[in-house]
């Protein structure tokens, strides 16, 4: 595991932005797992600014994406599908065809589900997973459990995260309570993950997750058996990090 400390967050989006372009010039045809949420979009950014300076190019990179909400449609503004739509694919030349989200208006949630891991397979799996981490050790919607779940399923969201991301929303009660999510399996079978961090708010969890036991409690965790992890993060985040050398 390498991790990589920033200075502050536009340095974190640079690093992280670095890697991500590495991946797509070395293989321009990748597949990229891709996150929402606060921690992703200045990498998104500095990914937009390269290509109008010409040295991107994203016309055959494919793209799954993490997570979405459910019973939101793509054009809802807090769908992840709009997100992904307003920080990347409408600034680059992604090809509509190669980008792929679940579906949260989806008639049923369990072809829905089967249909996103067949899309996943059909790529041949994931060269590169974009991650973040929520408060309470979540990756993508993979919430703390006494599991965990291996692919794509619909999940009940927990308090806590419906109150962290409350603040896109007009209000709290306009939240979905549950939501379509990669499972762990999904997510550790990318041949390489790179883990995005930000903010002393997530020092404690970024300390569960990679310095204490490997459990679904904390889903974050499971990053630890996984031999190609990045953990680009600023210097708040990896505070209690620095400190430990076993990782
Ligand atoms: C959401 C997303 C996650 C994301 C997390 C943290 O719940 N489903 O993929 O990592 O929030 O978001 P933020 O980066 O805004 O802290």
């Amino acid at each position: 595991m390498r991790i990589i400390t920033a200075k502050n967050y536009e340095d974190m989006s640079r690093k992280a932005a670095n890697i991500i372009s590495a991946q797509i010039i070395m293989n321009p045809k990748c597949v990229l797992g891709l996150a929402t949420g606060s921690t992703p979009m200045g990498a998104y950014k500095q990914l937009v600014d390269w290509y109008n300076k010409d040295d991107l190019d994203f016309s055959m990179v494919r793209t799954v994406n993490l997570d979405e909400y459910k019973g939101l449609d793509a054009n809802h503004e807090q769908s992840y599908r709009h997100f992904m739509d307003s920080h990347l694919f409408s600034h680059v030349n992604m090809n509509p065809d190669h980008v792929n989200i679940p579906n949260g208006i989806a008639a049923d949630s369990r072809l829905e589900c089967q249909r996103y891991d067949d899309v996943i397979a059909g790529l041949g799996g994931i060269d590169l997973q974009v991650l973040g981490i929520g408060l309470n050790g979540h990756i993508a919607f993979n919430e703390p459990d006494i599991a965990f779940e291996k692919k794509t399923h619909l999940v009940t969201l927990t308090q806590s995260t419906i109150a962290a991301n409350s603040r896109l929303f007009n209000d709290i009660s306009e939240v979905p309570t549950s939501a379509y999510t990669m499972g762990i399996k999904n997510i550790v079978q990318a041949k390489m993950i790179l883990l995005i961090v930000s903010g002393e708010e997530k020092a404690d969890i970024m300390y569960e997750a990679f310095c204490g036991p490997v459990t679904p409690a904390v889903p974050a965790s499971i990053l630890q058996m996984h031999n190609q992890v990045i953990i680009v993060g600023d210097a708040a985040a990896l505070a209690k990090l620095s400190i430990n050398t076993t990782i």
